[in-house]
């Protein structure tokens, strides 16, 4: 049997390329190895304050983004979670056996509700890792590629999968993490740090234009901070980027003459310029073209939506005889 993928990603706004390289080019690939189910997930992205009003907007060109990076409908099943409803009903029947406290010592919770009074941190922000584990147990999916931050995140629903399958009995298969390698991207103007879209200068848009992506290139730090006999970060992180735009005969290359002390950074920036404009300027172009057709977008979301729907429906049939809510 093949394995079934699920995976998730927030429509909270800019897309960059350390997502891409992440997360997004990796489910391209794993589309044409697994029956795969990938989930624009909306009802995640309400756990943080947010705008309703732009929501639909960051929903569609989302979706946009992953059809033009290569995610391809015929291949893989790409829907947006609240045309799912049945999400949030699992959700509630995992809610009741899931103790407060695994909840409240999750890493993200504590990051993410530091310095706040109880009474003002959403009980979203403490339950959400079990709407992730409904996400992935409704499609009874066994393989989940995500990043090492939710590592812990995927340690609780293998959790709740476990308790589920001993209250009720069997139901979930076990889930597994894909944790394929792919480079950590760090921030352009800041090394140390991971590229973000919160640190403004940090990153480059997956769909930003060719001359605002030359110039960040261009702007990015070298050489601060440094300690004499590594390679300092910010070279790294273009070393890092060459190899990941498919430039690893040129990083090779720039390797050696790093080595030999002989580099230029402007050629080394030239080059990573150029692999990253060859990859992305074929996203832009396609990513203009589906936000474009918005209709013709939507239908392809909806049609996604069916598809998973018609499963999760299914599934959560049998969980609901299963905890005795199913009346003859
Ligand atoms: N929590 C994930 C993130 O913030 C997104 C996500 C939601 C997810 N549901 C999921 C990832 C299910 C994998 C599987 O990145």
């Amino acid at each position: 049997m093949t394995e079934r993928v699920f995976s998730g990603i927030q429509p909270t706004g800019v897309v960059h390329i350390g997502n891409y390289l992440g997360a997004i080019k990796n489910w391209v690939n794993l589309q044409n190895e697994y029956e795969s189910f990938f989930c624009i997930v909306d009802y995640h992205a309400l756990t943080v304050p947010y705008e309703p009003k732009e929501l639909p907007e960051r929903v569609l060109e989302l979706g946009a983004t992953l059809l033009a990076s290569g995610l391809d409908p015929e291949k893989c099943t790409l829907f947006v979670q609240s045309d799912v409803p049945e999400h949030t009903e699992l959700t509630w029947l995992l809610t009741c056996i899931t103790p407060v406290g695994q909840l409240s010592r999750m890493t993200q919770f504590k990051d993410k509700s530091q310095g706040q009074a109880a009474d003002s941190i959403g009980a979203g922000l403490l339950c959400y890792p079990i709407l992730m584990a409904a996400d992935i147990l409704i499609y009874k999916a066994n393989r989940v590629p995500v990043g090492e931050d939710q590592t812990q995140h995927l340690e609780l629903t293998r959790d709740i999968a476990r308790r589920f399958n001993n209250i009720y009995g069997e139901t979930f298969p076990e889930v597994q993490g894909l944790f394929t390698k792919t480079a950590r991207i760090m921030a352009l103007n800041d090394p140390e740090k991971k590229m973000s879209k919160s640190i403004p200068g940090s990153y480059i848009a997956l769909t930003e234009d060719e001359a605002s992506i030359r110039k960040k290139i261009r702007r990015a730090v070298t050489a601060t901070g440094a300690d004499p006999n590594t390679i300092p970060p910010g070279v790294a992180n273009l070393f890092a980027l060459l190899e990941a735009f498919g430039g690893e005969e040129d990083a090779a290359r720039f390797r050696e003459d790093y080595q030999a002390g002989t580099i230029r950074y402007s050629d080394l920036k030239e080059a990573v310029a150029e692999h990253m404009l060859a990859e992305l300027n074929p996203i832009r172009q396609r990513y203009h073209e589906i936000i474009a057709d918005r209709e013709g977008l939507k239908k392809i979301l909806a049609r996604g939506g069916e598809a998973a729907r018609t499963i999760a429906r299914q599934n959560l049939h049998e969980i609901r005889e299963k905890v005795g809510l199913v009346y003859q």
